[in-house]
């Protein structure tokens, strides 16, 4: 690695950065809003200068790339100085509305100007005024006033998408963004603007004031909306999802996610199971457990191996291993399959996946996967117990279907046509209200945080079959997911080695993939 210097400190830096990347390396922030690793250089807003050593003019550092023997400064009084005169000219024209402005608290002109503005405002003409609150497509808010003409939004329609609706129109401070006539920003990775707007020029029409950004606490997590399993950052206010916003890995979804992804959490905050039922009536969760044993007990007496587990690839790999064990070793039954009817959804060359599930992937390394839950419904037995899966929803004919059991149990999430067609249903938490991992289509195995708690009565998929085996005489010492680990990490030999830390934010691939690949895994 090429030697530079930085304030002074002599470091190690990769080839191919620029010096905005080695000065974040090493804690030192060079303000600047054009320029985005995802979009490249465009050395437009030339806020990010710097002095580099031998040239007498100050250089933007977006555009200056690591060299042996460079040699820079970030931190002189001529830059401070230059910074807050570009500063200044940014805000000649802004409206200052942070008050009412949604990009309040995650705005960077407001961050730069607290971190390396400060001057003393000498503006005593009208400002020009622009267009506000325009919605320039079905899921994105412009107001033009606020823009700061980073074209960052205009480089990722031509560069990402290769759709090309936004541009810049007119000449000088009346300069201003929009849509080409009759093609709104429709594309289906549109809200990405608004992540790469540095100011609040581009808003989610979505989010725009339903909750203040500093309310908010942020979980790292893995979007379910398809096998993709883009990593997220999930955000919620007291129990209420508001928002997904893409986190970056570079294996997976590098810095970008789909829109459809992004509302993806709405099914989360509605339409929720909260309470245990028996006949749609509310009961007790203990009153719950106790029926939900004694219908185990009589179809085991009847016939053991005609019990069927029925799961689903929306379920943790975790979720899935304990429902596994627990057909195998307290229904007594090797009819545990996991499967779908929900419709595919669009698939793409960019991030989306026509499955429209986050873990096909684990049932298929779980060896209970299969593309025909059909006929397994068909097959009719004493007892179904359908885990996290509306089966009824998406296909009328697997709603008849699961008639031919004689009782229906539903562990689910939300109140659908399946839990409508259960004699109990007992309620479990998803992804967001427990710990566990995806195996997305690559075969990585990707691990996403409790964001908040299990709503009402709910529990993990997990610590409910852990009630119930302990009511039928077996104890599983599964209490959390490093419990698990311990026993999937040796029984399923695509995992072996991995652990819940080693996994990391980003992920590790199942052994068979990195075999394929000649990669290695450190031990967690
Ligand atoms: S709308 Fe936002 S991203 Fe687009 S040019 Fe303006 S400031 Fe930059
Ligand atoms: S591509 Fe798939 S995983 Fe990624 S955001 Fe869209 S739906 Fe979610
Ligand atoms: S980030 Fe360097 S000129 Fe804008």
């Amino acid at each position: 690695m090429p030697k530079i210097t930085v304030n002074g400190v002599e470091v190690d830096a990769p080839d191919g950065q620029n010096l905005i990347q080695v000065a974040k390396g090493m804690g030192i922030e060079i303000p600047h809003f054009c320029y985005h690793p995802g979009l490249g250089v465009d050395g437009n807003c030339r806020l990010c200068l710097i002095e580099v050593e031998g040239t007498p003019k100050p250089q933007i550092a977006c555009n200056t790339f690591v060299r042996e023997g460079l040699s820079v400064r970030t931190d002189t009084d001529r830059i401070k100085e230059l910074r807050r005169a570009v500063l200044e000219f940014f805000f000649l024209n802004h409206p200052l509305d942070c008050p009412i402005c949604d990009q309040s608290g995650e705005c960077l002109l407001q961050d730069f100007y607290m971190r390396h503005g400060q001057y003393e405002s000498r503006l005593d003409l009208p400002k020009v005024h622009k267009r506000k609150a325009v919605p320039v497509g079905a899921r994105v808010t412009l107001d033009a006033e606020r823009c700061v003409l980073c074209t960052r939004c205009v480089r990722f329609c031509d560069d990402v998408t290769g759709t090309g609706e936004l541009r810049i129109v007119n000449r000088g401070h009346h300069s201003e963004i929009t849509v080409h006539p009759g093609r709104p920003l429709d594309n289906p990775y549109s809200l990405n603007t608004v992540d790469l707007c540095p100011v609040g020029a581009l808003t989610s029409s979505q989010f725009r004031f339903k909750c203040r950004v500093w309310f908010l606490e942020t979980t790292r997590s893995i979007c379910s909306g398809c096998s993709r399993g883009c990593n997220i950052h999930l955000e919620q206010s007291e129990g209420t999802i508001y928002r997904y916003r893409p986190r970056e890995n570079q294996e997976v979804n590098r810095w970008w996610m789909c829109d459809d992804g992004r509302s993806s959490f709405h099914v989360f905050n509605e339409s929720r199971c909260e309470a245990p039922l028996a006949g749609g009536e509310e009961i007790p969760h203990s009153e719950a457990i106790e029926k939900i044993i004694d219908a185990v007990r009589k179809a085991r007496e009847r016939d053991p191996a005609g019990i069927a587990m029925i799961l689903s690839p929306e379920m943790s790999t975790e979720s899935l291993y304990a429902a596994r064990k627990f057909a195998r070793e307290i229904l007594g039954t090797d009819r545990v399959r996991a499967g779908s009817f929900a419709p595919p959804f669009v698939e793409d060359e960019i991030l989306r996946k026509a499955d429209p599930h986050p873990n096909r992937r684990g049932c298929e390394m779980l060896g209970i996967w299969t593309d025909d839950l059909g006929s397994e419904l068909e097959r009719g037995g004493p007892l179904a117990i359908v885990v996290q899966n509306d089966l009824a929803g998406p296909s009328p004919e697997a709603g008849k279907r699961l008639e031919r059991f004689e009782t229906v149990i539903a562990l689910a999430t939300n109140l659908d046509e399946t839990t409508k067609r259960a004699a109990l249903v007992h309620p479990v938490a998803p992804h967001p209200e427990c710990d566990g991992t995806f195996v997305n289509f690559q075969g990585r195995v990707q691990r996403f945080r409790k964001a908040k708690p299990a709503l009402g009565d709910a529990l993990t998929v997990m610590e409910l079959l852990r009630r119930i085996a302990a009511g039928l005489g077996t104890e599983f010492g599964w209490v959390n997911l490093n419990h698990v680990w311990k026993e999937m990490a040796v029984e399923v030999p695509e995992l072996e080695g991995m652990s819940p830390t080693a996994l990391g934010d980003h992920g590790l691939p199942i052994r068979s993939v990195r075999e394929a690949s000649g990669a290695t895994v450190e031990k967690g």
